[in-house]
């Protein structure tokens, strides 16, 4: 993944947890100290470093995630990223459909990026299903915390439901959303 994602992660547990904690979750992941955020790292170090920060921090890993997920929407992409935001969408609902194409946009930039893909089906007025499409493993927790934050920015509660693989024909996650 970007650097950015990994700075990210640095940022997050040095601000909530300290830069002790930091210093010792990236020597246990045998990681670098910082990171080129518009260079393209192997996907293992993102996921030493979550596995080291379960370690360090004796928090599960769906915990952080979620919490990495929360945080990349309402610290990186509402501070860094706002004008991407605001041009994906204009509500909780057009912004998730419109996902795939901001990572395409950022794609001109970001050759390497491999990006997930949504697909948004309205079911009726106050539910939606969500499929979440990943060449990456285990990543759900992530896009978990990624739609809190999302319902936080757009001040969109909500209720999410899994949809069990049994039930589901595509290679996807599926989710459905039933807003409150
Ligand atoms: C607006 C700022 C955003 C930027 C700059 C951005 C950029 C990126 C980058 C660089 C990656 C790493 C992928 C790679 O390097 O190959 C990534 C992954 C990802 N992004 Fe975004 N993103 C943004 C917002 C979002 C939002 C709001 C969502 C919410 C659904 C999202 C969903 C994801 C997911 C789930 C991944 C993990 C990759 C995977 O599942 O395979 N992104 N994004």
């Amino acid at each position: 993944m970007y650097g950015m994602v990994n700075k990210a992660i640095k940022e997050l547990v040095t601000e909530q947890f300290g830069a002790d904690k930091w210093d010792n979750i990236k020597l246990k992941a045998n990681a670098p100290d910082d990171f080129v955020g518009f260079q393209s790292y192997d996907d293992s170090i993102t996921y030493n470093l979550v596995g080291a920060a379960v370690e360090v921090l004796e928090i599960p890993a769906e915990k952080i995630l979620n919490a990495f997920g929360e945080y990349w929407v309402l610290k990186i992409a509402a501070q860094s990223y706002n004008d991407l935001m605001t041009s994906t969408g204009t509500g909780f609902v057009s912004f998730l459909e419109n996902i795939d194409g901001m990572h395409s946009r950022i794609k001109a930039t970001m050759p390497d990026l491999n990006p997930p893909s949504f697909r948004v089906k309205k079911i009726t007025d106050t539910k939606i299903q969500i499929d979440y499409f990943s060449s990456r493993a285990g990543l759900l927790p992530f896009v978990e915390g990624l739609l809190s934050g999302l319902g936080t920015y757009y001040n969109q509660k909500f209720t999410l439901t899994h949809i069990p693989k049994s039930e589901n024909p595509l290679p996807s996650e599926r989710m459905q959303l039933e807003f409150i």
